[in-house]
Parts: structure tokens; C-alpha cells; sequence
């Protein structure tokens, strides 16, 4: 595994196609953990549109070489090395036969084939499949598979793989076999198979074009109990598929399983989909509201994938985005149509602010650091470190844009243009690009560079007003700003940026728009204006009274909107504004304005102090009955502190924490019987229900629990909070509690309350990992205090029976979360959290690298930290270069130093 030369970059502008095509592969597993056995059957060809080589490169890692015959006969000219097989002067034409032996059991990487909980599972995006046998491991090369599956009855009793069941039966010795085939060609990293001792909830629909389907949720038998939500979500996402774009299922079955070791969240395997227990499991008992709308966007993304991405796939691993970005965006328009349909713009609204915020929080960051990229990269070290939030998030808003800009139907046209094109083809970003344009009659050659240029564009807004002649002009500026260096490098050229606009009256009213050059108004109060210059003007026409601007509506454009607006039109905007997703907008630029103040004071020792009209405008909305609960639960959360401390000049987490308590604190003493009142009103009596209009009330009456705990005497909050544990009936709700007492006491170093909740939650739900990753999680993202860091009660917990390194869900739930969602504590004046991240990296390191590197990136914005900060930063990351072996750290922590 060690990889210590320097690391090799792989450019998009290299791609050649491959020299041989694989058409068709037969693989037979004897299963067995410590040593199985793959034989490896392929017809392979050579490529007619690729350059002529008389050797054949098969890529193979991880593999114990057995034997390797051509056409029937031994082939002796066979080299097997690190990266895998050469097999020297083969024919153009001819059936390959290769056997070589992996190790599953030892195999921590959880890339290829591993065991996990005594059973075994595959993982083969990206590069995974080199490890189960040797192979053109790369997604332009497509072929038909056949697998079989032999092993122990007894101990494997479930045999699984992609496609359909052709045959099962009983072997001597205790064994039995299954063979699938997949009927559809597909690339390697499609591929997988599943064996041991597992059940499945199981149903049989009727597709949209009247053919019967078995769906199935596999789990170990233990989890049945948590699978109706997972299955439900299923239902919905194919139902979904069929009605927006028209695509059916193509296979007869699919099936759902479920593993507790698990890199990411989930995987779109062709017709056998293996998902992180985390976005499967649920009961009310278990999971929380937020896991409940997880699993349905991780279920309907995998199963989207089944078109955008399987049956149309990338040629090559820089067109990720083709996939990802648009399986993104689809799975977020499936949680909006189920949160509030296609009518419900309040509803959906809410779906929207919470990707936004995603977005802003973790890719604008990804973008203004070491890592920055664009959706399509130009290089990589490591394909597995650029599953980022560029690719998904930033890819979704690119895929977005072209709905913005063309509507529902112009957006459908091009996805039926797409498929009808491209069926069956490993494919890029330009061909998903021509297809839009071409079905909507459009040139969009400008709209590549949102492909191709790294950073986020800042656009500057400035208006004018000309009573007289009651016009009012809008003159947009774009650009990069500082914080993307590397995006001004690579600038081609302005962007095509949909920028939706209203203009707002007095009365809080929208205004009808009519542009310079029509003849009246439209008959809609937002327009989405096409920005393709440096700079632009756009003209309205007949504007009675000078307007507010309502800017960037529905957040139309992946890009930051600079424009003065004082603090009063903000407080206006959130009253008023037509456009849900603004309203929210207004709250939080006004929230973040207070806060970076503030946050610049408290790091300098000045007293902090706020403004009651900012306190009015918050409590207008704690009290407006007409808004939604799910909404006003995202109005009154304040910006989080990473996204606040990115906003500095320079970041300092110890500021921004002070600010945001500071304000925390002022408005829960400010508005203390409104946030009891709130907490009344919004209890949920009665059976558990896992709907949005509940769980709003859950979110907001949570959030008012959490404020009550600022008090100056939280004595009130600590009662509400024991009750509330006592007696919740599920996991949001004691959950929230727990988080609520373990927080009320931080300042004093803990309570009773807290610690006999936490030992209660513990001994309820040992045996439930995914709980008890919560648990941890609790911990490590708690407030904490001078007396008590919780680095203590991380080390602590490091050292309990249920921690394992090995698991990543654990990991993540107690190093992840101390290090990447609890800023105030992790960076600790002292240094002692990044000691305790390069331990953690480096330890990970030898275990599962692509684990490792995600944790890795946790230090990778450290030059733009308070310079306090950045020495321990920086000799952090230089113990971790000296000490990472794998390729992924690697080019994590020197993209960082460099
Ligand atoms: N393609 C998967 C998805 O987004 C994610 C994925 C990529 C993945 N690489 C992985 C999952 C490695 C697990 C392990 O849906
Ligand atoms: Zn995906």
C-alpha cells in the first residue's frame, strides 16, 4: 500500500482511449475470507479507434497472480507487477482467462472486496475493481458481466450481484452457488456482489409502463425493523423518476444493501446498491428527523443513478460531475417535490436553504483553499479526493442553472435529448452541454466555463434610480475575488450567470418589471436576467417608486452577491420579501454583518454589544404565525460559526464563538417568553410522524430549547430539557435534549442531569452502533469550557470499549466531529487539537486511506487563520507529510504546504 514516490498527476488533456475493449465478463468467487479465489473470463479486443500497442496493460492491485491462459491454452508471457498484469504481444481478438487470489479479510481499505460484520461486500468506485481481479479498470470500457458466487452455505446463506438471478443451488462440502447476470454493459466500477447473513424487506410494484419489479432492502436481521422508510423512499424515488423524466426502471429487480463499514454514504452499483447503514436504517426510535430526510435523498440519489450515471456514464473519472452533479441536483428536486410538490414554493423553499447553505458553508470554502477546483478538474493525484463538494454541490448549481435558464420543459427536452443521444455511451460534460443547448436552440459555449474555471464569482451589485424618468438601472459586475487566486489564474472569460431579480415597493408588494425594449410588463415579478459581460446594465422601465432590490432570488447562481443594503432594508426584505428563499437570505446577512462585527471586536477585547432593531428583527419573526415552522426554524439559526470564521480576514474561531454565544445569549435574555412560548406551542404530542409539517415543529421547537439554554439561568431549560429526554417518544426529540443538557452545564463544567442523560442514552442504545454514533458525535461537538476542553473528553472517549478506528462511522462521529464541527474547541489556542489530528490522520492513514484524507482536509485552510493559530497548523500538517504513506494524504497535505 505504501505509494512514498512522488506522486504522479494525471491530466484531463492525456485522455486517450483505451488500446483494448473488453465486451463480455464472466467471474466466479470461491468466497472465502482470508483467501479467495476470482477467475476471470473476458473477450477482449482491440479498440479500432485507439492507437495500435502490441501489449495488453491490465491494472491490478492488491492481487496474488495465479495463472493466466488465452483461447483455452496457458499464456506464458504474462508479468504481474505493483500496478498489475502485462501480457505481452496478445492477438486483436480473443477470450482471456486470468485467476488471482485477494484477501478480504485484511483488506481496512473498504476498497474492493472486504469483510465487514462477518459478511462480504464490494466497493469499486473509482478505482476499486483492481482489486477484486485484473482488469481495464476505467469507466469508457463497457461490458456485459456474469458472476458467480460460491461459499459456504451456512456462513454466506445470501448470495448477491448485479442483474438478474439465472441459477442457484447446493454444492458438496456445505457450499452452495448463485450466478447473476447483468444484462447492461457497464464500466467495472459498476460492478458488485454481496454474501452472508442477511434479510430483506421485500415488495413488488408495478412500473409506470405496467411491468411487475421486486425492490429490496437487505439488512441484517436485527435491523428489519428499520427498513419500511428506506423502502418507502425507494417507491417514491421510481415513481418520481417516471413522472418529472419520464425513466422507468430497466431491471426486473433492485435491491437495496445495507453495511456498517462503509467509506461514503452510498453506492449506485448496477441493480445492487450498497449504502452506509447510516442512509437505510431508521425507526422513530433511532433516527432523527434528519436522518429520515437523508435516507430519502441517498435512496432516490442511488436510484436516480440507475440513468445519470449507469445507464449513461463518464468516460473518464475529470467528467464525475456529468453524473454527480446532476444526480445531485435531481435527488434535491426529488426531496423538494416530496417536502412541498412542484406548486409549493414555500415548502420547497426550505429544501433550498438548507442546500444553499451546504453549498456556501463547504464549497465556497473547498473553493477559496488549496483544493480549489472546478466542477470538471483539469488534474488529480487521487481520483477518491475529488468526490468534493465542487463536483456534487457546485456541479448540482451548474446543472440548476440550465433549468433556471431554460424552465422545467426546455430542462426535460435536453434530458430526453441526452438519453436519446447517449444510451448506452460513456460519456463527457460537453455532450450533456450540446444536448441542453441543442434541444432548446441555444449556443452555449460561454456556459463551459462553468466547467472549467475554479473559484467563486463575486458579483457586485449597484442601482440607480432616476425619478424623473422613472427608470431604475441595475449595473452588474463580476469577477474573482480575492480569495480564489488560482480562479483569476485560470479566468477564460465572464461567466453566463441566470440572475433572478424582483424589485419590491413600499408596501412590501413585488412591482411589476418591464425592461428597456418591451412594450408592458410581464406577468411575473421575478425575472431571471442573463448575465454574460464583465460588466452590464439592465434597465427598468416605468417604476413608479424607487424600489428594493430583491437580489439572486432562489439563489439563481452559485456566486457571492455584494450590494449595500443598510440594516433596515434588510429587516424589511425578511418581512417582506416574496421570495422565500430571500427572506431567509435578508436574516442571514444581516445575522452575519452583526456577527463579523462583533467577532472582530472580541478580538480586540472591546465589549461586545447589539443592536435592538437586529433583536426586533428576529423576534418579528419568532412570533409571525403566518410563516412556517420549518422556516423560521432556519431564520433563527444563526450563521454557523466555520461559515462566520471563513468570512474574516482572518479566521478566528475564539471570536467568532464569543460573537455568536454573545448574540445567542442576547436573544434568548431579549426574547425569553416568545422562545417559551414557541417551545410550548410546537410539542408534538401523539405517535411519532416522519412529515415535514412535523418535523418542523420539532426543528423549531428544538431550536427554542436550545436558546432557553442560554439563559443566564438555565435552570428552566435544564428542566424542559430532562423532561423532554424523559419522556420523548423519539430520537429527535432526545436528542435535541441531551444536546440541550450537555450544553446548559458546559460553562459549569457538567451537571448531574447531563451525565445521568448521557449514561441513560448510552445504556438504551448500546446496541444500536448507529445511536451510539450519535452519542459520541454529542460529545465531541459539545460546548465545552476553560475547565473542562473537550479534547479531554475526546482522548476519553478514544479509549472507550465502542470506539474503533476501524469503523468509519465511528471515526467520523468522534474525530470528524471534534475536528471539523466543533471549531471553537478544535483550535484551541494550546495546539493540542491539531496534535490530536495529525495522530488521528496518520493512524487512519495505515488503516483506510480515503478515511484519512478527508480527515486530512480538515487543517487545509490554515493560512488563512489568525496567525496564533497558523504555526501549530502548519507543523501539524508537516508531521503529516513526514509520516502519510498513501497517495490520497499525500496529496492532501502537500496541496496544503505548498
Ligand atoms: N458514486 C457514489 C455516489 O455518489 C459515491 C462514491 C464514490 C462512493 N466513491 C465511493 C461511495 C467510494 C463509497 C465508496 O453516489
Ligand atoms: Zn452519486
Amino acid at each position: 500500500m505504501a505509494d512514498t514516490a512522488t506522486p504522479n498527476v494525471i491530466r484531463r488533456a492525456d485522455y486517450a482511449p483505451p488500446a483494448f475493449l473488453i465486451d463480455t465478463v464472466a467471474l466466479e468467487f470461491d468466497l472465502v475470507p482470508e483467501r479467495t479465489v476470482v477467475r476471470n473470463t473476458m473477450r477482449v479486443r482491440r479498440n479500432p479507434d485507439a492507437s495500435r500497442t502490441s501489449n495488453l496493460e491490465l491494472m491490478g492491485e492488491q492481487l496474488e497472480f495465479v495463472s493466466a491462459a488465452i483461447d483455452g491454452a496457458a499464456f506464458a508471457s504474462a508479468h504481474a507487477h505493483e500496478h498489475g498484469l502485462t501480457l505481452k504481444n496478445v492477438p486483436d481478438d480473443f477470450e482471456l482467462t486470468l485467476t488471482s487470489i485477494c484477501n478480504p479479510a485484511e483488506n481496512t481499505t473498504l476498497s474492493g472486496l472486504y469483510v465487514s460484520g462477518g459478511n462480504f461486500f464490494t466497493q469499486c468506485e473509482a478505482e476499486g475493481f483492481r482489486r477484486i481481479t485484473y482488469f481495464l479498470d476505467r469507466p469508457d470500457v463497457m461490458a456485459t458481466f456474469t458472476v458467480t458466487l460460491r461459499a459456504s452455505k451456512a456462513d454466506y446463506p445470501v448470495l448477491l450481484s448485479n442483474g438478474n438471478l439465472l441459477a442457484e443451488g447446493d454444492l458438496p462440502d456445505g457450499r452452495h452457488f448463485a450466478r447473476w447476470e447483468d444484462p447492461f454493459r457497464k464500466p467495472s466500477y459498476l460492478f458488485a456482489l454481496v454474501a452472508g447473513k442477511l434479510v430483506a424487506l421485500e415488495e413488488r410494484v408495478t412500473s409506470g409502463s405496467g411491468k411487475e419489479k421486486l425492490l429490496q432492502v437487505w439488512v441484517e436481521p436485527h435491523d428489519l425493523d428499520k427498513t419500511r422508510h428506506a423502502m418507502d423512499s425507494l417507491i417514491n424515488s421510481m415513481r418520481w423518476d417516471e413522472q418529472r423524466f419520464g425513466l422507468e426502471l430497466d431491471l426486473d429487480r433492485f435491491m437495496i444493501v445495507a453495511v456498517s463499514d462503509f467509506n461514503m454514504g452510498a453506492m449506485e452499483n448496477k441493480g445492487l446498491n450498497i449504502f452506509n447503514t447510516k442512509y437505510v436504517l431508521a425507526n422513530p426510535e433511532t433516527a432523527t428527523d434528519t436522518d429520515f430526510a437523508n435516507i430519502e435523498a441517498v435512496v432516490g440519489h442511488e436510484y436516480f443513478h440507475n440513468w445519470t450515471g449507469n445507464r449513461v456514464t463518464c468516460r473518464d473519472w475529470f467528467q464525475l460531475s456529468l453524473k454527480e452533479g446532476l444526480t445531485v441536483f435531481r435527488d434535491q428536486e426529488f426531496s423538494a417535490d416530496m417536502a412541498g410538490g412542484a406548486a409549493d414554493e414555500a415548502a420547497r423553499a426550505t429544501k433550498r436553504i438548507e442546500d444553499v447553505r451546504v453549498l456556501r458553508q463547504m464549497q465556497f470554502a473547498e473553493d477559496a483553499g488549496p483544493m480549489a477546483h472546478p466542477v470538471r478538474p483539469e488534474s488529480y493525484v487521487e481520483i477518491n479526493n475529488f468526490y468534493t463538494m465542487t463536483v456534487y454541490e457546485k456541479g448540482s448549481e451548474v446543472v440548476r442553472m440550465y433549468q433556471t435558464l431554460f424552465g422545467r420543459d426546455g430542462f426535460r427536452k435536453g434530458m430526453d435529448l441526452y438519453f436519446k443521444r447517449h444510451d448506452g455511451q460513456a460519456v463527457t460534460c460537453d455532450d450533456f452541454r450540446h444536448a441542453l443547448a441543442d434541444a432548446n436552440g441555444r449556443d452555449l459555449a460561454q456556459f463551459e466555463r462553468w466547467y472549467s474555471q475554479a473559484g467563486t464569482p463575486r458579483v457586485s451589485v449597484r442601482t440607480r434610480y432616476d425619478a424623473a424618468q422613472q427608470r431604475y438601472s441595475v449595473t452588474l459586475t463580476q469577477a474573482y475575488g480575492d480569495a480564489a487566486p488560482s480562479a483569476r489564474e485560470t479566468q477564460k472569460g465572464p461567466l453566463l450567470i441566470p440572475f433572478a431579480i424582483g424589485l419590491i415597493g413600499n408596501d412590501g408588494h413585488d412591482l411589476p418589471l418591464q425592461l428597456e425594449g418591451e412594450s408592458k410588463a410581464s406577468d411575473v415579478t421575478t425575472r431571471v436576467l442573463e448575465f454574460t459581460q464583465t460588466e452590464q446594465t439592465f434597465t427598468f422601465v416605468n417604476v413608479a417608486q424607487e424600489p428594493l432590490p430583491s437580489l439572486l432570488r432562489n439563489f439563481s447562481a452559485p456566486v457571492i452577491v455584494e450590494y449595500d443594503y443598510s440594516a433596515d432594508q434588510l429587516a424589511f426584505l425578511l418581512a417582506h420579501d416574496s421570495d422565500p428563499f430571500n427572506r431567509w437570505e435578508a436574516g442571514q446577512r444581516l445575522a452575519t454583518r452583526e456577527l463579523l462585527t462583533l467577532a472582530g471586536r472580541a478580538a480586540t477585547g472591546v465589549p461586545l454589544q447589539l443592536d435592538d432593531s437586529v433583536v426586533d428583527a428576529f423576534a418579528r419573526v419568532l412570533t409571525d404565525e403566518t410563516l412556517s415552522p420549518a422556516f423560521r426554524e432556519l431564520a433563527l439559526m444563526l450563521p454557523s460559526e466555520a461559515y462566520l470564521a471563513e468570512q474574516m480576514a482572518e479566521s478566528n474561531p475564539a471570536a467568532v464563538h464569543a460573537a455568536r454565544q454573545f448574540v445567542r445569549k442576547r436573544l434568548a435574555n431579549a426574547l425569553r417568553k416568545d422562545w417559551l412560548a414557541v417551545y410550548e406551542k410546537h410539542r408534538t404530542p401523539g405517535a411519532y410522524e416522519a412529515t415535514p409539517e412535523a418535523s418542523g415543529h420539532r426543528a423549531l421547537k428544538n431550536l427554542a430549547l436550545s436558546y432557553l439554554a442560554e439563559l443566564d439561568d438555565p435552570a428552566e431549560a435544564v428542566r424542559l430539557a430532562s423532561a423532554q429526554y424523559d419522556t420523548a417518544n423519539n430520537m429527535t426529540d432526545r436528542s435535541a435534549a441531551l444536546s440541550t443538557l450537555l450544553n446548559a452545564s458546559a460553562a459549569n463544567g457538567g451537571s448531574v442531569e447531563a451525565q445521568e442523560a448521557l449514561d441513560d442514552f448510552y445504556r438504551r442504545f448500546e446496541k444500536e452502533p448507529l445511536v451510539i454514533d450519535k452519542w459520541f458525535a454529542l460529545q465531541a461537538t459539545q460546548r465545552g469550557s476553560a475547565q473542562r476542553p473537550v479534547i479531554e473528553t475526546v482522548r476519553k472517549l478514544m479509549a472507550h470499549p465502542a470506539f474503533n478506528l476501524k469503523n468509519p462511522n465511528r471515526a467520523r462521529s468522534l474525530i470528524f466531529s471534534f475536528c471539523a464541527a466543533n471549531p471553537a474547541q478544535f483550535h484551541a489556542e494550546d495546539g493540542s487539537g491539531y496534535a490530536f489530528w495529525a495522530d488521528q490522520v496518520i493512524a487512519l492513514d495505515a488503516i483506510n486511506p480515503q478515511v484519512a484524507a478527508r480527515l486530512a482536509r480538515s487543517l487545509e485552510l490554515w493560512r488563512r487563520f489568525t496567525p496564533a493559530l497558523r504555526d501549530g497548523m502548519r507543523a501539524a500538517l508537516e508531521k503529516v507529510a513526514s509520516q502519510a504513506k498513501s497517495r490520497d494524504v499525500r496529496e492532501i497535505v502537500e496541496k496544503a504546504l505548498a
